[in-house]
């Protein structure tokens, strides 16, 4: 039986269908049950439990030969980020106590940065309250996620999107969630000993003008990319609602600049399979069946 926080998203939920094709046994752990419904039907037992809840995530991390976790993105921490390092507090004491047989923890590219803070400086706080636990745990570090394009799909159908990842030429690692999902499943049901890192990529890196190129093969016409000139990202985001955007303005440099990269280490990067095409044609179906079922309700 393996423990999958997250199953109602994107990489959890790709971790969990891997898992029963290799009919494995699955508990979803979800903060809301009745959310988790479609997971129930699939054959998983579902556990209740909050993120920020230890009691809870210890009794749905018992008794298990994994563990998956997930924590949920936070693109507008507070400055000391004090909800990574309270999540950080409660993964720990709920793991030590559950002490499951194995644990992949869903890190990011650039985990290892502390030298500048950014918003992916929550995982690497998360990593650390982590390393003291000492039960196996894998770090699982996946580049960018192919599927973040998924912002840029009403803006491609218009022929226009904006981009802050730039210059728009410059190559950036890139993953498909599906890859990481299938990853994860099998770093679960391995043996190892001690705390680990993973790092995954897909095939090859990605430019700004390549997501474009293949929109527009995609769509069947022409689509550019500009870039989002830099002095205007803070007063966006804040427009956008943000309280506290210097976090993401940092990560954002941190791809551009270079230093958000791999680490490396331990046998070097791991490659996914899925291509760039592939998620972007199903992120245009989705929103098309999305907008399709918006108009006949
Ligand atoms: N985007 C990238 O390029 C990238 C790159 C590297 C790493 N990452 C990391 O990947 C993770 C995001 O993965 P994803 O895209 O699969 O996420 P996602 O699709 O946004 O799903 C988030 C999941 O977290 C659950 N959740 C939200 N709040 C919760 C809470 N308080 N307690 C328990 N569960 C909660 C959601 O469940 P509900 O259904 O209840 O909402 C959902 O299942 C983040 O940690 C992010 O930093 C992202």
């Amino acid at each position: 039986m393996f423990a999958i926080t997250g199953i109602t998203g994107q990489v959890g939920g790709e971790v969990a269908r891997n898992l029963l094709a290799g009919r494995q046994t699955v508990r979803g752990v979800v903060r809301d049950v009745n959310k988790a419904k479609v997971w129930a039907e699939r054959g998983c037992e579902l556990m209740a439990a909050d993120i920020n809840d230890a009691a809870a995530l210890t009794a749905a991390f018992e008794g298990v030969d994994g563990v998956f976790v997930l924590v949920p993105p936070n693109f507008d921490p507070s400055p000391d980020f004090q909800e990574a390092r309270a999540i950080a507090g409660t993964l720990n004491r709920a793991l030590d106590s559950a002490r499951p047989r194995g644990v992949v923890y869903l890190s990011t590219i650039g985990a290892q940065t502390t030298h500048h803070l950014n918003l992916l400086s929550q995982h690497t706080i998360i990593e650390q309250a982590l390393r003291k636990v000492s039960v196996p745990i894998t770090f699982l570090r996946p580049a960018w996620f192919m599927e973040n394009s998924n912002w840029d799909v009403a803006s491609a159908k218009n022929g226009l999107i904006q981009s802050f990842l730039q210059p728009l030429d410059k190559p950036v690692p890139m993953v498909a969630t599906a890859d990481i999902g299938c990853l994860a499943a099998e770093l679960l049901q391995e043996k190892w000993k001690g705390h680990r890192v993973v790092e995954l990529e897909g095939l090859s890196p990605v430019t700004p003008k390549e997501i474009a190129a293949t929109f527009a093969r995609l769509l069947g016409r022409p689509v550019r990319v500009e870039a989002v000139p830099r002095e205007t990202w803070e007063p966006l985001f804040k427009s956008q609602g943000m309280k506290n955007p210097e976090p993401r303005v940092q990560m954002l440099d941190g791809f551009n600049e270079g230093w958000i990269k791999f680490e490396g280490k331990d046998g070097g990067v791991r490659k996914g399979k899925v291509e760039l095409e592939t998620v972007l044609r199903s992120l245009i179906e989705i929103d098309g069946g999305a907008k399709a079922r918006s108009t006949t309700t």
